[in-house]
């Protein structure tokens, strides 16, 4: 017989079927077992009656541990009382791989450090199978809207020379007879690009050498970036409220069940529509200090200061015009005030804080080499990126989002590492 997927069964096929999947949990009473099989689709109950099988295969699958793999054939039938509403009362049951006792994961609490070490496992965990789900489906839905919109996935190299985001973030690489780094952002690749792709995207992993350990910070995270050439900043900002609601909201209509696992209501998703509201960062300032949290004007945001802004909303919102001395050097000043730059960063709501990172950038050679000198950069490693000026300059902008931020705050998780199947954080690298 064909093994059919437990998905299709919880979908309504009834009748003969075979399954196969791993023994995640199991209960008897008297003279009936209850294996829960789990096969990355979903998740069925199977019933195994005494009378149906010999006595010592009867009390062989009794004691059988926990994450076996079993072949079980049988019928299905509707029953309200078994989770998905669906069971397959077993008639024939093989034993494809019997797993040695004592799954380190039990029933009772661990903490998240035995979790983190046990993560090879963990992601067989309930909530953990969701979320790369949901992220899964995240990632689906941007390309789709990338495609809808005539954007090409290119692709930049992961060593360079060139920082993107500062020097202090950088993870050096003994390169041979030189040193690189890993790269911060695709973006200054991505700005070569333009000139020959037009409209481009990536998703693909950026590090950063975070010292900080915090709730949203990983070493090594997944970027979903865009540029876009004959773009300015109010071109870029409608370009991020239609993705953020396109991915949104059909989130929320494909996964409704899922997203309320983590008790995040699909209502919040659908309310999301342009346009986003926007704070400048002066009215930023204005807005935390009378929240009686220290900030003095060009000061960064940080952690305490976004999460009590963002508290403030219940959808994604921009924070706008930075000053020049906290964004990175290739940020265009806004020239009606060039003291702060046509950036801007999306923030999600309910304490989260910033998920993209975003702004148009300097067009001019001359002005881009001040900002490198003023940024004590070294024009060495630019000059390919200022050669960009040279030969054909346009008005372009573009945007980073962070891929775990942004399912963490979908999925209302504490902190971004769950977000993800393997988090590399400053004092984890293993498994
Ligand atoms: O704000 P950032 O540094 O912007 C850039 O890298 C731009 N070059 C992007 C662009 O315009 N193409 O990073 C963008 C986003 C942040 O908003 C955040 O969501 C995420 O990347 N991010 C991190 N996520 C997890 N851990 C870290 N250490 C992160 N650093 C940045
Ligand atoms: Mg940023």
């Amino acid at each position: 017989m064909k093994f059919l997927e437990i998905a299709k069964i919880l979908g309504g096929k009834e009748g003969s079927v075979a399954i196969r999947g791993w023994l995640a949990n199991k209960r008897s009473s008297g003279g009936i077992q209850f294996l829960f099989i789990r096969d990355g689709s979903g998740i069925i109950q199977c019933t195994v009656r005494r009378d149906k099988f010999s006595e010592k295969f009867y009390e062989y699958i009794e004691k059988l541990p926990l994450e076996s793999v079993l072949e079980i054939e049988g019928i299905v039938r509707k029953d309200p009382r078994a989770p998905g509403g669906w069971e397959i009362l077993a008639e024939k049951i093989k034993i494809s791989s019997e797993a040695y006792e004592g799954f380190p994961i039990a029933k009772k609490y661990h903490g998240p450090r035995f979790l983190l070490q046990q993560r090879h496992l963990w992601l067989r965990n309930r909530k953990m199978q969701l979320v790369l789900k949901i992220r899964s489906k995240f990632l689906q839905l941007a390309r789709n809207w990338f495609e809808a919109n005539g954007f090409t996935e290119f692709h930049s190299p992961m060593f360079t020379q060139a920082a993107c985001e500062g020097g202090a973030t950088l993870f050096p690489v003994k390169y041979f007879d030189t040193t690189a780094y890993l790269t911060q952002s695709w973006q200054l690749y991505a700005e070569a690009a333009i000139a020959s792709l037009g409209k481009i995207y990536t998703i693909a992993p950026s590090f950063r050498a975070e010292k900080s350990r915090t709730r949203r910070h990983l070493t090594e995270f997944w970027h979903l970036e865009a540029e876009i050439p004959f773009c300015n900043f109010d071109g870029l900002i409608e370009a991020m409220e239609e993705f953020i609601t396109f991915v949104c909201n059909k989130l929320a209509e494909e996964m409704p069940n899922k997203l309320k696992e983590f008790g995040r209501d699909p209502g919040d998703l659908l309310k999301i529509k342009p346009p986003f509201p926007k704070v400048t960062y002066d009215e930023a300032v204005k807005i935390i200090q009378a929240g009686d949290i220290e900030m003095k004007w060009g000061e960064d945001l940080t952690w305490e200061r976004e999460k009590y802004l963002a508290n403030k909303f219940k959808v994604p919102f921009f924070v706008i015009h930075f000053p020049k001395g906290i964004k990175a050097f290739y940020h265009k000043p806004n020239p009606s005030n060039p003291k702060v730059t046509l950036s801007v960063d999306m923030l999600a709501p309910e304490g989260y804080g910033e998920v993209i990172g975003a702004g148009e950038r300097i067009e001019s050679y001359d002005e881009l080499m001040k900002r490198i000198e003023e940024e004590k950069l070294d024009p060495k490693n630019y000059q390919w990126y200022l050669d960009l000026r040279k030969y054909g300059s346009v008005p372009h902008a573009g945007f980073g989002l962070g891929v775990e931020r942004t399912i963490a705050w979908i999925c209302k998780l504490k902190h971004v590492r769950d977000a993800v199947a393997f988090p590399r954080l400053i004092n984890v690298v293993y498994p």
